[in-house]
């Protein structure tokens, strides 16, 4: 080599080393914050499977909304799986109810079994004047509790399923969850306090679920939303509770509608129910049922992103009830 080209280049290799090892020093720095952050994760890991998760609990009352007379507990989704056992427990806690979905005649025998009042207001979310309706027929009734769960799951590649069932899966999951919470939330700000908990998903807590990618992302949205509202009404010193319910699997139809069936066992209506209600009563923002969907919820903190969504992708393709679909290209129809 040109030994003119090596005196010009000196400078720069004696700065180059010297980089190296400020960089070695930092990596070294690095590595270790990373294993002490790692090494906290864990502890946290093992103390919230333990059931001590109460991290973002503040008040431990024990109760939704207090002493004294209640007032309207209001479920979306009540017909079935966790909406339905929400309107059980509430009921029987001494709340009168306010019923909200499409099959009026499941909403009519859950009214028969509980014996106890409630109001049927049935709706399809999806639609938008139905939306409009529900919100002009809850003025006037004082609500204390709002459940805001009806929601359900599309599955398959994106490539292959339907754009007009995802698009109703966006306006249940997100549009309809996103106005109830708001509308509720202006009443419940206005009539001096209430609790609000929306129904997401641990699948909301995870980076990314491919197979079935949009409906993540939806749950992704309310968990996000959530999160955001609550910590501007803990600092505006608000009455009102917000949180969000982020089950794993849980035995209802879920799997029926979206078309999958579970990787891991699911816990019962009941179990994520009764969770869900003592960490409401304790103000927890984040709400995960289930020991073992909340240390994966918490490990997979632990990995690259990128592993995290080919580990979600490979559990995603086992749920799939037909898992050789292919996508076909150029097949998109949307009215
Ligand atoms: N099961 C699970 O593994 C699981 C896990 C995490 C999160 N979640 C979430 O939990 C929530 C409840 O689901 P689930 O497991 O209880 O399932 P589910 O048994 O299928 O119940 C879904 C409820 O949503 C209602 N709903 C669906 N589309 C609606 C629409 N367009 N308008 C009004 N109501 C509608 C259904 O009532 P109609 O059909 O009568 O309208 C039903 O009452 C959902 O948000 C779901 O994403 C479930």
């Amino acid at each position: 080599m040109d030994k003119r080209i090596l005196q010009r280049a000196e400078p720069y290799l004696k700065n180059l080393k010297f980089t190296g090892r400020v960089l070695g020093r930092s990596m070294k720095k690095a590595a270790g914050l990373c294993a002490q952050g790692a090494e906290n994760i864990i502890k946290d890991t093992i103390t919230r499977a333990a059931g001590n998760d109460q991290s973002d609990s503040g008040d431990n009352s024990g109760s939704l909304t207090g002493e004294g007379r209640k007032n309207y507990a209001v479920i979306t989704g009540a017909s079935s799986g966790i909406g339905l056992e929400f309107a059980r427990r509430l009921s029987l806690e001494g709340y009168p109810l306010i019923l909200i979905a499409r099959r009026r005649d499941r909403l009519e025998a859950l009214r028969r079994e509980l014996g106890t009042e409630c109001l049927l207001l049935p709706a399809d979310l999806a639609r938008r004047e139905d939306l409009i309706r529900l919100c002009e027929d809850l003025v006037g009734r004082r609500i204390d509790v709002f459940i805001n769960n009806a929601g359900f799951g599309v599955s398959g590649p994106f490539m292959a399923s339907e754009v007009s069932r995802e698009v109703g899966m966006i306006d249940v999951n997100v549009t309809a969850q996103h106005v109830l919470f708001k509308y509720i939330l202006h009443r419940m700000e206005a009539e001096g306090g209430g609790a609000i908990l929306n129904v997401a998903s641990s699948a909301g807590l995870f980076p990314a679920g491919p197979y079935m990618s949009g409906y993540y992302a939806t749950k992704a949205y309310m968990t996000s939303l959530t999160r955001g509202v609550a910590e501007e009404l803990r600092q505006a010193k608000s009455p009102v509770y917000v949180g969000c319910l982020c089950p794993g699997p849980v035995n209802t139809e879920f799997n029926d509608v979206a078309n999958v069936s579970f990787a891991l066992p699911g816990i019962s209506p009941e179990e994520c129910v009764d969770y869900a209600l003592r960490m409401m009563a304790r103000r927890q923002t984040v709400i995960i049922p289930g020991r073992e969907i909340r240390a994966a919820v918490i490990g997979q903190r632990l990995l690259p992103t990128a592993l995290t969504v080919r580990i979600t992708a490979a559990q995603q393709k086992k749920k799939m009830s037909a898992p050789e679909q292919k996508p076909a290209a150029g097949a998109f129809h949307f009215e």
